[in-house]
């Protein structure tokens, strides 16, 4: 079951899990988009899909959800839904933050504990929580987001010790800028020092790591870019670096209040 699988990485995701033999489950809230992805999977890999329309900002989301996969065994589970908008803080109203924190935490974690726990009484299965570079500093004009794909970092690496123990692989995966709607959506203008990642290479890096380790920072430029940044430069020195690549490719903002 992937989520935020109408577009961009969530729909990769399903993809390269039909690919691999397996029937899937795609839930978001555009039904056009939805349908058109499940009617390609099944014409390209011969696998069952189903659809779940469901608003994961929603607090019942488990009600939408259950009545399709009560029946089923789900193996893998996809954090991938996700809300991104790169702006400063005072620009966004508190309800749509507060949607932003219960599409890409709270329902994550809805999820997780719901097929989670049937995972561990299994005694198999997978989850990932999709994360991102943003969890590792704070990272200008993404403070809830970035917030959130902390959040999501600490409860994966946290769940693959806990669950490992009960043969649930979890990953943390912390995705790097990725050519996908949403990134283009925030329109990015180029950067010297941000490889735009295609979304083939993003999501396979992750269903490879996947069993492996507890979280992964997709891409080697970013991994050593994040090295770099963890072992030689002070905190306040990291963010204030990423700051200023935030104002160059996204700003400027002038008015941030
Ligand atoms: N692309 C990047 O550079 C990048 C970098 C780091 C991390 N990530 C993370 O990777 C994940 C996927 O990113 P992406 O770039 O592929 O995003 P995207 O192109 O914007 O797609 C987001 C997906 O989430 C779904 N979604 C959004 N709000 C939803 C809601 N309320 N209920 C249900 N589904 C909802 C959307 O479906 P509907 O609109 O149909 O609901 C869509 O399928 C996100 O968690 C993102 O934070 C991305």
């Amino acid at each position: 079951m992937i989520t935020g699988a109408s577009r961009g990485m969530g729909a990769e995701f399903a993809r390269q899990c039909a690919e691999r033999g397996l029937n899937t489950i795609l839930v978001a809230t555009n039904a056009d988009l939805l349908k058109t992805q499940a009617d390609s999977i099944k014409k390209d890999y011969g696998v069952e899909v189903k659809t779940i329309i469901c608003d994961l900002s929603r607090e019942d989301i488990l009600q939408e959800i259950t009545p399709v996969t009560d029946s089923l065994e789900i193996g893998l589970l996809v954090n991938n839904a996700g809300v991104s908008k790169v702006r400063p803080f005072f620009h966004h109203t508190l309800d749509q933050l507060l949607k932003q924190l219960h599409v890409n935490a709270r329902a994550g974690l809805v999820l997780a504990y719901h097929f989670g726990r049937k995972m561990a009484e299994r005694s198999r299965g997978g989850i990932i929580f999709l994360s991102s570079g943003s969890a590792m500093f704070g990272t200008a004009y993404c403070a809830n987001y970035a917030g959130t794909k902390a959040y999501n970092l600490l409860l994966a690496e946290t769940l693959w010790y806990e669950l490992g123990r009960y043969g649930v692989d979890v990953l943390g995966f912390m995705a790097g800028s990725t050519k996908t709607p949403g990134w283009d959506a925030n329109e990015p203008k180029p950067s010297r020092f941000v490889k735009v990642m295609d979304v083939k290479t993003t999501v396979a890096e992750a269903l490879k790591a996947l069993g492996k380790r507890p979280s992964l920072i997709a891409g080697k430029a970013n991994r050593l870019g994040y090295f770099f940044m963890g072992k030689m430069v002070s905190r306040s020195r990291a963010i204030r670096m990423v700051g200023r690549s935030m104002d160059k490719m996204f700003g400027p903002f002038d008015n941030v209040v």
